[in-house]
């Protein structure tokens, strides 16, 4: 008795909230193997009253098998051609479809095949939850953001407020790599990173963590550190060895993610999070869409705040950025154009 209501507890401890409030969440590409384990933790999530699952495989079982476990709230499963009916009254999407990296591919790789899927997803949401707030998780991050806006922008449904590209596990590494470093908590170790979501583009802003001092301390240590942060994705392909990418810690922090972003429609304040989006940071330099930390209000993104004090290393990291994801984002408007 006592081990079932210790089990209870955990999952939902994983998500902080207060009273209730009633969202739709579709999740599309619910089939595969960050769309599973995401759609079960969005279940586990209390702000989540209804969940639809889509995928062109296999989501109507997968949602037969999550609409079991015994916490409140619906799950519904749609089949290759009900896409419109899983995107009805929802009021947040997010989107996992799309092949995964193999060993030796960089996500820019993925952009033949997902490209394409992300365009035809977006305009199904636009035409029918237009108002829907978008999370884009599906690679490259950083090209299919800007195919979502494109095709949002067209069909004259854009709001920048409400498209982001999850970034959230870059944030989720920092923390657990630093901490493994500095022998810290991961829940008190706090990175902000910013940039894009692949390589050089990961920029982590670790001056600004305190728990970092002494391993900035350490060139070596603070650069094999940065370098970790960037390139951390490889090691879960290389160790999966073919069978794909993150899986598993990535539904994590898309939970995580959607989480805040719940909490903050229904009227939480201060909650800051980094996220990839439409933003003025570095427009000037032909930049149009950066992640940064964001604050999340009722209607999506509240504000976009500036990157702060950096140190020397890092804004050579910022530069060194700025030129891959200018080539990213252009690849993906013009793909969408
Ligand atoms: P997966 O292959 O296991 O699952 C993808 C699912 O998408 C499959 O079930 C497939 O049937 C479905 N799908 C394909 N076309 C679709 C369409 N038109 N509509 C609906 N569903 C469709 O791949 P996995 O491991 O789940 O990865 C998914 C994506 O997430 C990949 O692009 C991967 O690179 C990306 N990813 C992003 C991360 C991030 O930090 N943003 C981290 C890890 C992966």
């Amino acid at each position: 008795m006592l081990a079932r209501t210790a089990l209870r507890a955990i999952p939902r401890r994983a998500f902080s909230t207060s009273a209730p409030r009633q969202t739709k969440v579709a999740v599309l590409g619910a089939g595969g193997g960050i769309g599973q384990p995401l759609s079960l933790l969005l279940k586990m999530d209390p702000l989540v009253s209804s969940l639809s699952l889509y995928d062109i495989r296999g989501a109507p079982g997968v949602a037969a098998d999550i609409s079991h476990v015994d916490v409140a709230g619906e799950v519904n499963g749609y089949p290759a051609d009900k896409l419109e009916d899983a995107l009805k009254g929802v009021e947040v999407v997010v989107i996992p479809a799309g092949v995964p990296r193999k060993p030796g591919m960089t996500r820019d790789d993925l952009f033949n095949t997902n490209a394409s899927i992300v365009r035809d997803l977006a305009a199904a949401v636009s035409k029918t939850a237009p108002k829907a707030h978008i999370l884009v998780i599906s690679n490259p991050v950083n090209s299919t953001v800007p195919i979502v806006a494109s095709v949002l922008e067209k069909a004259g449904t854009f709001d920048p407020a409400r498209l982001f590209g999850v970034t959230t596990l870059d944030v989720v590494r920092a923390s657990r790599f630093l901490s493994s470093l500095a022998g810290t908590d991961p829940k008190d170790t706090h990175v902000t990173v910013v940039g894009g979501h692949s390589g050089v583009t990961i920029v982590p802003l670790l001056s600004q963590t305190p728990q970092a001092k002494s391993v900035i301390a350490n060139k070596e240590t603070y650069e094999k550190l940065v370098n970790r942060i960037q390139y951390g994705g490889d090691e879960v392909v290389k160790a999966k060895d073919g069978a794909g990418s993150a899986t598993l810690s990535m539904a994590f922090a898309a939970a995580k993610f959607t989480n805040s972003l719940l909490r903050a429609l229904k009227g939480e304040k201060g909650i800051v999070v980094p996220s990839f989006v439409k933003s003025p940071l570095f427009e000037k330099e032909g930049v149009e869409f950066f992640s940064s930390n964001i604050e999340l209000g009722p209607n999506g993104v509240a504000k976009i705040h500036g990157l702060g004090e950096l140190s020397a290393e890092e804004q050579e990291l910022v530069k060194a950025a700025l030129p891959e994801l200018q080539k990213n984002i252009e690849k993906g408007v013009k793909f969408a154009a």
